[in-house]
């Protein structure tokens, strides 16, 4: 039976801007996404029953229904049920590298190797727009992380215009294992607190998600200066997430007083911090530094560089 390996990439959020509610009660957002080296391996395998199966070799990760990577395989079935009838059911293997619930989109990068995976398997030829819309379906972030790189992303998260490649600035990414935050309560704990700003009317909500085109990060990135982009950072969930979550504020606040730090914000929802460097060299320096500043084992640290690539096939049998 056929199988493929694909590498799923993390993201990070270079910028995040909530704009105003939507109808669907999701919220307008103006983000910039970024693909990151860190990342999951996903083996997609045809097996002769009619079932899916998923295995994952991190405990804290469900191999069940609420798994984004199962639910992408049961979409693609109901989605292609000749294809389904014709090829059987699918396992799936998921090595995780990615910390969980840790606003760098794990889940949804899982769900979309999955797709991509299964339209290889089946041999369905889909595009990266059909993968894109399959994957909006699932969750906010799933459609970026097909094609990866670097994009804006508005509306819910799911209109994408890519940008010009941004690769080998790199990273340090920080996050307390036992330390999770909820996206849904993020979304709403900002709602309740600053859901009067939040603009109404349509004109102008669309004409803040265009300003972000031109807005500074995009110039920055658009003239490849990091320097520039790590001054420019943004998330306004961190005005949420820090005040509640001590341990987050004393990571960005370690490394925005560290020599060598270009910039640094929080990722998503949180809890992971990064933060942006000129060279591996500081990164790892940076790295060990936090690491004799904060003397806790549950705190995790990994050094990686963004890339200009989302789903990948690593190899197939
Ligand atoms: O789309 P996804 O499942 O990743 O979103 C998780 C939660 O984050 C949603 O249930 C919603 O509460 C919140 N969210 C939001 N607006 C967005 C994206 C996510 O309110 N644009």
């Amino acid at each position: 039976m056929r199988s493929y390996s694909l590498i799923a990439p993390a993201k990070i959020n270079l910028y995040l801007e909530i704009i105003g509610d939507r109808s669907d009660g999701y919220h307008e957002l103006a983000m910039i996404l970024q693909s990151i080296g860190l990342a999951d391996e996903i083996d997609v395998r045809s097996i002769s029953s009619e079932n899916i199966h998923v295995h994952c070799n991190h405990p804290q990760v469900p191999t069940d229904k609420t798994n984004l990577a199962y639910r992408a395989a049961e979409l693609m079935v109901r989605q292609f049920p000749e294809a389904f009838a014709k090829y059987g059911g699918v396992e799936i293997s998921i090595k995780k590298q990615i910390p969980v619930a840790a606003g760098l989109a794990g889940g949804s990068t899982n769900a979309a190797a999955v797709l991509v995976g299964i339209d290889l398997l089946w041999k369905l030829g889909l595009t990266q727009s059909e993968l894109e819309e399959l994957g909006s379906t699932l969750g906010s972030d799933v459609p970026f992380c097909v094609a990866g790189g670097t994009a804006i992303a508005t509306g819910r998260g799911e209109q994408l215009s890519p940008l010009p490649s941004l690769d080998n600035i790199c990273i340090v990414l920080a996050k307390y294992r036992s330390l999770e935050v909820s996206t849904a309560w993020a979304y709403k704990t900002y709602r309740q607190q600053f859901g009067d700003s939040y603009i109404r009317d349509s004109d102008n909500l669309e004409a803040r998600a265009n300003a972000v085109h031109s807005g500074a990060i995009v110039k920055a990135i658009l003239d490849k200066d990091s320097g520039e982009i790590a001054q420019k950072l943004h998330n306004d969930l961190e005005r949420v997430v820090l005040p509640v979550y001590p341990q987050v504020f004393q990571l960005r606040e370690i490394f925005a007083n560290q020599e060598g730090v270009l910039g640094t914000m929080m990722s998503g929802s949180g809890p992971t911090v990064f933060a942006l460097f000129e060279s591996e060299q500081q990164a790892e320096k940076i790295k060990l530094q936090v690491r004799e500043a904060i003397v806790d084992e549950d705190l995790e640290l990994f050094v990686t560089r963004t890339i200009t690539h989302g789903i990948q096939v690593a190899s197939s049998v």
